[in-house]
């Protein structure tokens, strides 16, 4: 019984091989009736039923374990989460760092809930602060979940995350908040311990400016100690403190500039340490050297450079630069050696070589509101991403950063103080570009405030006459990045809604979307003539982009 069937399987195969065989001409003929002529024995057929009897169990477990069993999905990486506190308000701040050490970056924000019945707010009190008070949150970028949240000030004025401690110190990295009412608390970036809190010496009638600054150690500590600098009356006031434990090194003293917010630590080529404040048509500085030595009453570690010294000099109240139109930003950027700076007024934009204060070139005519950004438009050249102009006249250029040249622009309204555009790096040395702006030009004087719905638009410059619609917003935005959460992929958006008024507490939430989700939903917006390419083309092509972890 068992003999009979294996000679019909075996038979058919004898025919198949024969008629193939047969088909491969005259030459092989001889060859094949030499081996086929002996009548096979009972023991070669055996080996024959067991060569492929095992030669197809192979390829059964082939097939089983390459289509059958599905890949595990290597990232563990929800695509999109969101996550919700009510009757809250939020701050424009967003960090992302890796906190549970999972590989996967996570997101630190902050927020403020006046919904006295969520008995966390509670914990106001617990850390001397009355309810509401404002509290830090970093939540899984995997999944959403919170990993840590503390309160840490009645209300925020400045924060700074990623601080280096010292390594003695349990914390290696640490989150510094400056209070508007006085306190000054780091509590570490992976835990949200308390590091250290003091009560800081800033008076009630200062407003303290932006951005906290990071200086070179004062203290002895090898941790960068922190710069606060305030405006009481017309008099921009520093106060020093250190790092590590918060307390101020010294006295405070008046810079003798005049400047708001905004302000800058540039390093000259020379090693010169100088803040950079924008003040009325003008760039204004400083030096550390400066600084430090009415702070102290000491010769510090900083230097003056001669050629800063004497332009300073020259002139009164630390002018360093006349500009024309109102300074608004300063930027650094990379320079051929070291950094360079780029200042954008009113009226112009301006790369100022970082050590002769030298125009490298200028954009005239531009009304800038917002603080530029960089990307790459050609492979591994920067580009900066202005913005000129406001609402229904908003313009996006990016410019070459080397020469100032026009590389791209685009007419996109937009609101205004809409969120400011941002950029990925691409595998192919390029960046995805991410703009927002109002959905296909409506006719914005028409519409309420409340009701307009923001639109997020990609480009990639492969593509440069292709906008991709990835998502439209009504709520208020508040903070937005675009981020790479998992190296070379996983890109997402990170969008912090919340209430327009810190007197209006509302729905704050936190969202993450991954971009190629959305690519796969987007609306192909075609700039000019029409492209070759079929929509699904485009997106197809968007979806394939890989995304690089910057050096
Ligand atoms: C927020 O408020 C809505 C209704 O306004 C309620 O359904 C929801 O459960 C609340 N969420 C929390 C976390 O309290
Ligand atoms: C919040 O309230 C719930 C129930 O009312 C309680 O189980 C929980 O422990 C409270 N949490 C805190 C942090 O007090
Ligand atoms: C999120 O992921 C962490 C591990 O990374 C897990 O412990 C937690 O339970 C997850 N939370 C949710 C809501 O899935
Ligand atoms: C704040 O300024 C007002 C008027 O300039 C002054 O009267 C008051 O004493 C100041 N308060 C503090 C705490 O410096
Ligand atoms: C600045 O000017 C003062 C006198 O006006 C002079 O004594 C000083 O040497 C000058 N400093 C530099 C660095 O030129
Ligand atoms: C900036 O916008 C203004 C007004 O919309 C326009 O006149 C000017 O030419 C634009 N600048 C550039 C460099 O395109
Ligand atoms: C926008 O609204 C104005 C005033 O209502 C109207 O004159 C104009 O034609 C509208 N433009 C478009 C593009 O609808
Ligand atoms: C955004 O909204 C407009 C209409 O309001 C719609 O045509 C468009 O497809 C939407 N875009 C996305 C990405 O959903």
């Amino acid at each position: 019984m068992m003999d009979k069937d294996l000679e019909a399987e075996i038979h058919p195969l004898k025919h198949e091989g024969r008629k193939s065989q047969e088909n491969l001409g005259n030459t092989l003929k001889s060859e094949d009736n030499l081996k086929i002529k002996p009548p096979p024995s009972r023991l070669s057929r055996c080996r024959t039923v067991a060569f492929f009897l095992s030669l197809f169990i192979c390829l059964f477990v082939v097939f089983i374990v390459s289509f059958i069993i599905p890949c595990p999905d290597q990232s563990l990486s929800q695509r999109m989460w969101r996550i919700h506190y009510n009757a809250s308000v939020t701050y424009d701040f967003l960090a992302v760092e890796d906190i549970n050490k999972d590989r996967i970056q996570d997101v630190l924000f902050l927020y403020k809930n006046t919904d006295s019945s969520d008995n966390v707010t509670r914990s106001c009190t617990d850390e001397g602060f009355s309810i509401p008070c404002t509290f830090v949150a970093a939540v899984s970028g995997a999944n959403g979940s919170v990993l840590w949240e503390k309160p840490v000030a009645q209300d925020v004025a400045l924060v700074e995350c990623a601080v280096r401690q010292p390594s003695d110190s349990k914390a290696s990295s640490a989150c510094i908040l400056v209070g508007r009412l006085g306190s000054f608390i780091a509590v570490d970036l992976f835990t949200g311990e308390t590091l250290w809190s003091c009560p800081s010496t800033i008076g009630g009638n200062a407003s303290i400016l932006s951005p906290l600054l990071q200086v070179p150690d004062i203290d002895g500590d090898s941790t960068p100690d922190l710069l606060i600098l305030t405006r009481e009356g017309q008099e921009v006031i520093g106060a020093i403190y250190s790092g590590s434990t918060g307390h101020q090194v010294g006295h405070r003293s008046s810079l003798d500039v005049d400047g708001d917010g905004g302000a800058l630590l540039h390093v000259t080529r020379t090693g010169a340490h100088y803040i950079l404040l924008p003040c009325a048509s003008s760039l204004c500085g400083c030096s550390m050297k400066g600084l430090y030595e009415k702070v102290t009453g000491k010769d510090g570690p900083f230097k003056n450079d001669p050629l800063w010294e004497n332009i300073l000099n020259s002139t009164t109240r630390g002018r360093l630069l006349h500009s024309s139109g109102a300074v608004h930003y300063l930027m650094h950027v990379p320079g051929k050696a070291g950094q360079d700076i780029l200042l954008v007024s009113s009226e112009s934009c301006v790369l100022l070589d970082g050590q002769d204060l030298m125009p490298r070139w200028t954009l005239g005519t531009t009304q800038v509101l917002r603080k530029p950004s960089l990307g790459r438009y050609k492979p591994d050249t920067l580009a900066v991403v202005i913005e000129n102009g406001t609402s229904i006249d908003r313009q996006i250029l990016l410019l070459d950063l080397s020469t100032g040249a026009v590389l791209w622009s685009q007419l996109l309204p937009s609101l205004l103080g809409g969120p400011p555009s941002t950029s990925l790096p691409t595998a192919d040395h390029c960046s995805a570009f991410f703009f927002w702006g109002l959905h296909e030009m409506a006719n914005t004087s028409e519409m309420e405030p409340q009701d307009t719905q923001q639109s997020l638009y990609m480009f990639h410059p492969t593509l440069p006459g292709i906008l991709l619609e990835l998502a439209n917003v009504s709520a208020n935005i508040v903070a937005f990045d675009a981020i790479l959460f998992e190296p070379s992929r996983h890109a997402a958006y990170v969008l912090l809604t919340g209430p327009t008024s810190s007197d209006m507490p509302g729905l704050v939430s936190v969202t993450k979307h991954k971009v190629r989700d959305l690519v796969s939903g987007s609306r192909v917006v075609h700039l000019g003539e029409g492209s070759p390419d079929s929509d699904q083309a485009i997106r197809d092509r968007f979806s394939r982009l890989r995304y690089r972890s910057e050096a």
